[in-house]
């Protein structure tokens, strides 16, 4: 008697098991329950890209036509229903259109869209102190005297103000010790001398086969002939100095890339009611 029953406690045993594994495999292979009032991402992302990425950009970062949705606090503080309000209505006044044809399903795919590109820009760890960052650029790293930040800076290195807004403190730490550097058309630098002998150095900002225009330190413009020239020599490498790795230490390095991954957009700053609480 005793093996039977423990063989029928052994099979219940196993039909309770194999019943609750099936359910938890259900549930694995297909949340229903939950999709349901979630949307599909990729219908999401589909029209972003072709609805707003326009203006606001792929990353949803911004662009000269639109603000940062994706790395603002103040957008990601908006609600869901705040959000899809904007989007069916608009922001009258502004260059924000009202998109009326899209389903109430199409805009709640938008925002959902829109929230995993803010989560990534969220998930950035910052590696040091964007405070004493911003300090180091404007002094001690001098980086300002080449490169412009929400509207203050040089001019010879590219505008940083948007450089940091999605990557990460790694790639921007990189990137400020790179070397050697290849510079991207537009900072490549030349030393020529002039018919009447006069000699200049700068960027090359324009070239063609017949003429070059070269801006100088002081920021002034000269345009060429080439004819007209006596030298024309191209020179490698970039005006952006190699030696920050020695310059500059570890963590000074990461107060700088924090720096660089917060600057609010110029135009995001703009509209005074933008600044209120921004809470950055
Ligand atoms: C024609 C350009 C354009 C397109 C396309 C566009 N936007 Fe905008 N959007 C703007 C501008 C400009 C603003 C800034 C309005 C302002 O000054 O408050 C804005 C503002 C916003 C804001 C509010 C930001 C804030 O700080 O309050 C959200 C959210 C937004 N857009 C989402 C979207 C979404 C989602 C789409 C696609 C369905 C989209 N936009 C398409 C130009 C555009
Ligand atoms: C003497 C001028 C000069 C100084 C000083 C300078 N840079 Fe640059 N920087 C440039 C130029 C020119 C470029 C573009 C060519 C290149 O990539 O080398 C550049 C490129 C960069 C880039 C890449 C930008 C892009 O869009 O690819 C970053 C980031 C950068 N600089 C950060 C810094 C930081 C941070 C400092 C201060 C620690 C600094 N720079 C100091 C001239 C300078």
């Amino acid at each position: 008697m005793v093996p039977i029953r423990q063989s029928l406690y052994q099979v219940g045993l196993f039909f309770v098991l194999s019943i609750l594994s099936i359910s938890i495999l259900q549930a694995r292979q297909n949340p229903s329950s939950e999709r349901d009032t979630k949307t599909n991402p990729t219908a999401g992302r589909g029209t972003f890209n072709s609805s707003c990425a326009g203006c606001h950009g792929l990353d949803g970062t911004g662009s000269d036509k639109a603000v940062n949705i994706s790395g603002s606090a103040r957008v990601r503080h908006l609600s869901d229903a705040q959000l899809s309000s904007i989007i069916s209505n608009g922001v009258p006044g502004t260059g924000m259109p009202a998109f009326r044809s899209l389903t109430a399903r199409q805009v709640r795919a938008v925002v959902d869209y829109l929230r995993s590109l803010q989560g990534k820009a969220e998930g950035r760890v910052l590696p040091g102190d964007p405070k004493r960052g911003k300090e180091i650029f404007f002094g001690k790293g001098d980086c300002s005297a080449c490169h412009t930040i929400s509207g203050q800076g040089g001019f010879l290195g590219p505008d940083l103000t948007e450089h940091g807004a999605t990557s990460s403190g790694d790639a921007i730490r990189d990137e400020i010790v790179r070397s050697p550097r290849v510079p991207s058309i537009g900072y490549r630098t030349a030393a020529l001398t002039t018919e009447s002998g006069e000699r200049l150095e700068g960027l090359v900002r324009n070239e063609d086969n017949f003429s070059v225009q070269l801006q100088t330190k002081d920021g002034s413009f000269h345009f060429f002939k080439k004819t007209d020239l006596r030298s024309f020599d191209r020179q490698d490498g970039s005006l952006m100095p190699a030696d920050y790795r020695n310059r500059l230490s570890e963590s000074e390095l990461n107060d700088l890339a924090s720096y660089l991954m917060t600057t609010p957009s110029p135009n995001q700053a703009a509209p005074p009611r933008k600044k209120v609480d921004d809470d950055e």
